[in-house]
């Protein structure tokens, strides 16, 4: 074998022998979080402090009547937002899926886990509930209330509004004066009548 056929057959060992020295993607001096690093001086940290101030985006909800139902202290007494068709719409939805199994759908109390035993709760249609500012109902379902416990984790902030708005529509339904009705409902009624 002459030595210039001898290199060709070690040419090949050569090249893996050199593939092996290659720095692949996921073989990386990279840190973990929150590991030690002597790269930076200030915190021998890997990772870096967030500047002074600094908000997850999406996550300031400094928007208290929205956020808490709550002005400082005091429970708010309007809605944060508009009132529409829809939102009450959506209210009813969230409502017979997360409070009807207690409240029941009409408000009453008598949901089928009371019927099979859960504490019953009182009746949305009592006058305390009927004359309550709307923040308390947003604030119970973010807080709870004795024993039930808070929806918040289910329930988005929106929806809370919506379902508020919902529960004084099923109050309304059993309490409202025909003084109140717009004109062209009143006249209906007093037609039937
Ligand atoms: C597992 C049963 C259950 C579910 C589900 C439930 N509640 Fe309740 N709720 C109760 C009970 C029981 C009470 C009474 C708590 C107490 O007084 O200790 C109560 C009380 C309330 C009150 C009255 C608070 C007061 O001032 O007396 C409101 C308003 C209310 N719930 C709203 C809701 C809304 C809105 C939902 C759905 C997001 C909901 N609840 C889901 C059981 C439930």
């Amino acid at each position: 074998m002459t030595r210039h056929s001898s290199f060709i057959f070690a040419a090949p060992a050569i090249l893996l022998l050199l593939a092996g020295c290659r720095r692949e993607m996921y073989d990386q001096p990279s840190s973990r979080p929150l590991e030690y690093s002597a790269f930076f001086r200030d915190n021998q940290m890997a990772s870096r402090p967030l500047p002074a101030h600094t908000v997850a985006r999406g996550q300031l909800n400094d928007d208290d009547a929205f956020y808490r139902g709550k002005i400082g202290t005091n429970l708010v007494t309007v809605f944060p937002m508009p009132v529409t068709r829809e939102l009450i719409e959506r209210g009813r939805e969230r409502f017979n899926i997360y409070c009807a199994v207690c409240h029941d759908r009409t408000g009453e109390g008598n949901g089928m886990i009371v019927q099979r035993g859960f504490p019953r709760p009182p009746s949305y249609h009592i006058d305390r509930l009927r004359e309550a500012p709307i923040g308390h109902f947003y604030d119970v379902i973010t807080q709870g209330y004795g024993i039930m416990y808070s929806y918040a984790d289910r329930v988005e902030p929106a929806d809370r509004w919506a379902i508020a708005a919902y529960i004084r529509v099923l109050q309304a339904s059993r309490n409202v004066r025909i003084a109140d009705l717009a004109p062209a409902e009143r006249s209906r009624l007093e037609g039937a009548k």
